[in-house]
């Protein structure tokens, strides 16, 4: 195993709503370690395209726009920042409108070939969760320990229905099982890092089990792959 300063890579990936930001944000607090959130990236970079009025079919005007965006992420207090050109675009990320938006631009080489840099650059010291859905498989094919958490469709757009309605937004649960199932399909289907589970990604099945419960597998599932490799931090 490959020996990175910080400690192992750890990537979730996983269709929306499967609670992979929650399970990735506690687990990188147990863990002492960095989290790395690439679905809250790819929203930033489908804000700064919306607003800056640019086609996404015009790939040429795309790469160039994508080349000079910056986004980063900030963490404090349990809080994640999302910075893109300078300006905190946290809030403004999170609407039905921008998921379907960033469902639709993250299928393009441009934006994903930016991101993609950038990703590798900041978890590859280690002692890094990395959650998205091509984390085991493009972005960090090698990463130490790889899961797929996944969850039934009604129990994601359940969990994103309440979410949503918890941010003053108004939603019905059928429009965002829909919106859910939709994501699932653009996501799925697309030619470049369509969502998939990596061969060796260890599955977690959510629908059941409580955040706690998935933190502790996961937990454990670290400590045994630590101790078998000596990846000692
Ligand atoms: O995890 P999320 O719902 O915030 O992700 C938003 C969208 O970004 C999702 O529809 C797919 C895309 N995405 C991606 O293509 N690759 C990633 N590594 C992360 C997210």
């Amino acid at each position: 195993m490959k020996k990175r300063t910080n400690g192992i890579i750890i990537a979730i990936d996983g269709p929306s709503g499967a609670g992979k930001s929650t399970v990735a944000r506690l687990l990188a607090e147990r863990l002492g370690y960095l989290q790395v959130d690439t679905g809250a990236m790819y929203r930033a970079a489908a804000l700064l395209i919306s607003r800056a009025g640019l086609d996404p079919a015009d790939l040429t005007a795309l790469e160039e726009f994508c080349r000079n965006i910056d986004i980063s992420l900030e963490y404090s207090d349990g809080r994640q920042t999302v910075i893109a050109n300078g300006i905190d675009v946290t809030d403004q990320i999170r609407t039905p409108e921008m998921s379907l938006l960033t469902s639709r631009i993250s299928s393009l080489k441009p934006v994903r070939d930016a991101l993609l840099k950038s990703q590798r650059q900041m978890g590859n010291g280690g002692g890094v969760v990395l959650e998205g859905r091509d984390i085991g498989t493009v972005v960090f094919p090698d990463a130490e320990l790889k899961f797929f958490l996944s969850a039934s469709a009604e129990e994601r757009g359940r969990r994103r229905c309440e979410e949503l309605s918890g941010n003053g937004s108004r939603v019905t649960l059928v429009d965002t099982i829909a919106d859910v199932i939709k994501r699932d399909r653009q996501d799925s289907d697309r030619d470049i890092a369509p969502l998939r589970q990596a061969d060796d990604a260890i599955a977690i099945d959510s629908s059941h089990l409580s955040v706690e419960d998935v933190i502790d597998k996961m937990v454990h599932l670290y400590r045994e792959k630590i101790s078998s490799t000596g990846n000692h931090i």
